[in-house]
């Protein structure tokens, strides 16, 4: 269906008082994405970035930061005077571009871009004014409520704080989700008044005033309601955050993902997963996070913003951000690799070993309880349990190098800036501060001093 001289407008502007928040509602987060994010992709695969504006005024700035890179234009409610009067601001300059206008909610983010097709595809069907959005909710509290003739098209949308008891029972709800004639819509938005108690522009009483004027609006019912859920509440943020990360681990298991205890797992929207790889209980899969093929991340683990190779192993405990794991490595148990860190292929990082902006080269290995801070290190070199990097002075950061299969002796001190040569041995307890040139063995220890039958005495 045809989908060229459609406008689409987002409305983010309100702050979400039933949030109970300092944070604008649509900047909130559900399944790693704010709630604004995920209704600007769903639209942005229905028309051009460009067509698409988002009116925005509670924390403007971050809301638009937060879209900064998706190219949809925004415009301003300076005051937040209900959603009619959000949709006004965007009168000026969208009304010339006539075709049709869809309006969506930014707080509703389950919405798909299949069921926004079918409704731009149901309005074509029927010469009506605007078609909306609706479902039959068990429990409709909050919503508005939908009233049909007895021909099936809305008569009006009612506010739960403005029915009637009568109206309140009426389980058909309004989803915010509507798609207008643009040259009916900006003519008769001009209607609405603030004539309710909470003295706001409701958008929803543009729906009454098409029928006075004898256009008629049509209502598409929609079966799976949880698309149309809107967040108003952190109960209802906790609901929806729970539905995209069910959607996600069932989507990564059927393309060949193991999950054990999906239901303790969070996995965010953007995160892709090789086949055969084993996600244990309890890991949190955040960010841009990539992992490849044959891998097992241990229960309890947190990967954020990480790029992981084929058969890589992640025991149970670890937390990695904003690094890279290269093939066959191992990491942990209770490790922490901190940004800017790169793991070779191969390499091992054990237990309670520590690394900061460091790359530890192909096939090295530290096993055991060590601190690796803005270090190179190259390929087969074994650092020995206990050895730290010096890395600050107080004042700066330093770097160490260590070379191509170097051996660090264990709860050595490597204060940097300092170089280890390839191949060079570091005695176990060394305080090192020079330079170690390549194949040298270098001691930084006072020497053991062994003194026959002291012990006695003693
Ligand atoms: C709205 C509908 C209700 C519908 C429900 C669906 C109205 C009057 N009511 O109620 O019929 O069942 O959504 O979820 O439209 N916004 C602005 N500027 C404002 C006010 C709101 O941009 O001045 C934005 C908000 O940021 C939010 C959206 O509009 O993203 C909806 O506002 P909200 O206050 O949540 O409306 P509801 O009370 O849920
Ligand atoms: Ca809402």
């Amino acid at each position: 269906m045809n989908t060229n001289n459609l406008s689409v407008v987002v409305l983010a502007a309100g702050l979400g008082t039933r949030m109970k928040s300092k944070l604008a509602k649509v900047l909130h987060r559900a399944g790693g994405l704010t709630l604004v994010e995920h209704v600007v992709q769903s639209a942005a695969q229905l028309t051009p970035p460009e067509r698409i504006t988002v009116v925005v005024g509670h924390q403007a700035n971050e809301v638009q930061a937060e879209l900064r890179d998706t190219g949809v234009r925004f415009i301003h409610q300076t005051e937040q005077q209900g959603t009619g009067h959000a949709l006004l601001a965007c009168r000026e300059s969208l009304h010339a571009a006539g075709g049709l206008v869809m309006v969506l909610y930014g707080d509703t983010p389950l919405l798909t871009p299949s069921t926004l097709q079918r409704l731009v595809d149901w309005h074509h069907k029927r010469q009506v004014a605007a078609t909306m959005i609706t479902t039959k909710l068990d429990d409709p509290t909050g919503y508005g409520r939908v009233i049909l003739d007895d021909l099936g098209y809305v008569r009006a949308i009612v506010e739960q704080k403005a029915a009637t008891p009568h109206q309140l029972s009426i389980h058909l709800i309004n989803s915010g989700i509507y798609l207008f004639d643009a040259a009916l819509l900006w003519k008769y938005i001009l209607e609405i008044k603030p004539d309710n108690p909470a003295n706001e522009y409701y958008l929803t009483d543009i729906v009454a005033i098409l029928n006075r004027a004898g256009h008629q609006v049509q209502a598409l019912e929609i079966k799976d309601h949880d698309e149309l859920l809107g967040i108003n509440t952190r109960v209802d943020l906790a609901s929806v955050d729970a539905i995209i990360r069910n959607r996600k681990t069932r989507e990564l298991m059927l393309s060949g993902v193991t999950i054990e205890r999906p239901e303790t797992v969070t996995v965010d929207a953007q995160v892709r997963v090789g086949a055969d790889t084993i996600i244990e209980p309890g890991t949190r899969l955040l960010g841009d996070t990539v992992i490849g093929e044959d891998c097992r991340i241990g229960a309890g683990s947190i990967i954020e913003d990480a790029i992981l190779g084929d058969r890589v192993r992640v025991a149970p405990m670890t937390m990695i951000e904003s690094s890279r794991l290269g093939e066959d490595s191992r990491v942990g148990p209770y490790a922490r690799v901190r940004p800017g860190s790169d793991v070779g292929a191969r390499a091992h990082v054990g237990n309670f070993v520590e690394l900061k902006k460091t790359n530890l080269g192909e096939g090295s290995k530290a096993n055991h309880l060590a601190y690796l801070g803005d270090s190179e290190i190259g390929e087969r070199v074994n650092v020995g349990a206990g050895t730290i990097t010096c890395n600050y002075d107080g004042v700066s950061k330093h770097l160490t190098h260590i070379g191509d299969g170097a051996f660090i002796g264990s709860n050595s001190t490597l204060v940097a800036p300092v170089t280890i040569g390839d191949d060079a041995y570091v005695g176990a307890g060394s305080v090192i501060t020079e330079e170690v040139p390549p194949r040298a063995l270098a001691l930084g220890r006072a020497r053991q001093v062994v003194k026959e039958e002291r012990a006695v005495r003693k």
